[in-house]
């Protein structure tokens, strides 16, 4: 078995141009799936807010659900590097308890690491918690976390901003930063910068990485997609057709059938 991504792997990857692979995964069975396919980073997303929860975005998710979720799919792996999703104004206000919370995510819910939304105001909370020996993955550019702020999902511009975000990021001691709705050219100059890992999401093929969410990714989420998610099976379509014959069956009489009967 090969050993688990961590980030010196990652950084190890950039250094000698191999792609990182990563997706979202909220519960044990996609969690093993992902980690026996041999994903590189699973990303417990926010998102599940929205795939999972089915709410309008990511905002209400708390620290509780997110460390419940986390717990579940550590458990599954043990190739893939965990990464559990800093929830919305958990690490805003104190340091202190931006660093408890990030702890929460090691301690309880066996993350490798942690992932928090935003610039320059958050590197004073990066760099207490990498200070304390949390590995922290940076996210930058569209932010779902400030879609209010932002006026909706909209693609970030501001190439000067979002080349300081990123430099502030690393000096905070991000070992990584997520790249989100940025155009494919401003991501190859942070990308080609930063001596730590990009990993993009609708921010084109030059970043060191991928990640999407699953649901998207797979077909399970039959709401809108983006323009950046390619859909490369339809779960979705898959398990409503099983679905649907057991009804069928079941109506007819026909299941369970002797075979499946106790003598
Ligand atoms: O919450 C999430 O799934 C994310 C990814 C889209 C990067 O932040």
């Amino acid at each position: 078995m090969q050993s688990r991504v961590t980030t010196s792997t990652l950084m190890k990857m950039k250094q000698d141009g191999k792609k990182i692979t990563a997706l979202t995964a909220y519960d044990f069975p996609f969690a093993g799936m992902l980690d026996q396919s041999g994903i590189d980073i699973i990303l417990v997303g926010d998102s599940l807010g929205m795939v999972v929860q089915g709410k309008e975005n990511t905002l209400p998710v708390t620290m509780d659900e997110s460390i419940y979720h986390t717990s579940m799919v550590s458990r599954a792996c043990s190739y893939s590097m965990v990464v559990g999703d800093m929830p919305f104004m958990s690490y805003h206000g104190s340091i202190d308890k931006a660093v408890e919370n990030a702890g929460r995510f090691l301690k309880e819910a066996g993350a490798h690491a942690v992932k928090l939304e935003g610039g320059a105001a958050v590197c004073p909370a990066i760099n207490a918690m990498a200070s304390s020996g949390i590995p922290v993955q940076a996210h930058i550019g569209l932010t779902p976390q400030s879609v209010h702020q932002m006026g909706g999902f909209k693609v970030q511009r501001d190439e000067e901003r979002l080349l300081q975000d990123a430099r502030d990021v690393q000096a905070a001691g991000a070992f990584s930063v997520v790249l989100e709705g940025i155009p494919s050219a401003i991501s190859a100059k942070i990308t080609k910068e930063l001596q730590i890992t990009t990993i993009g999401i609708g921010a084109g093929t030059e970043c060191d990485g991928q990640i999407l969410v699953l649901h998207d990714a797979i077909g399970i989420n039959d709401r809108f997609l983006p323009k950046f998610v390619k859909k490369y099976a339809d779960v979705a379509g898959v398990a409503k057709q099983g679905i649907e014959q057991y009804i069928k069956e079941v109506k007819a009489g026909d299941f369970p059938s002797k075979e499946y009967e106790y003598k």
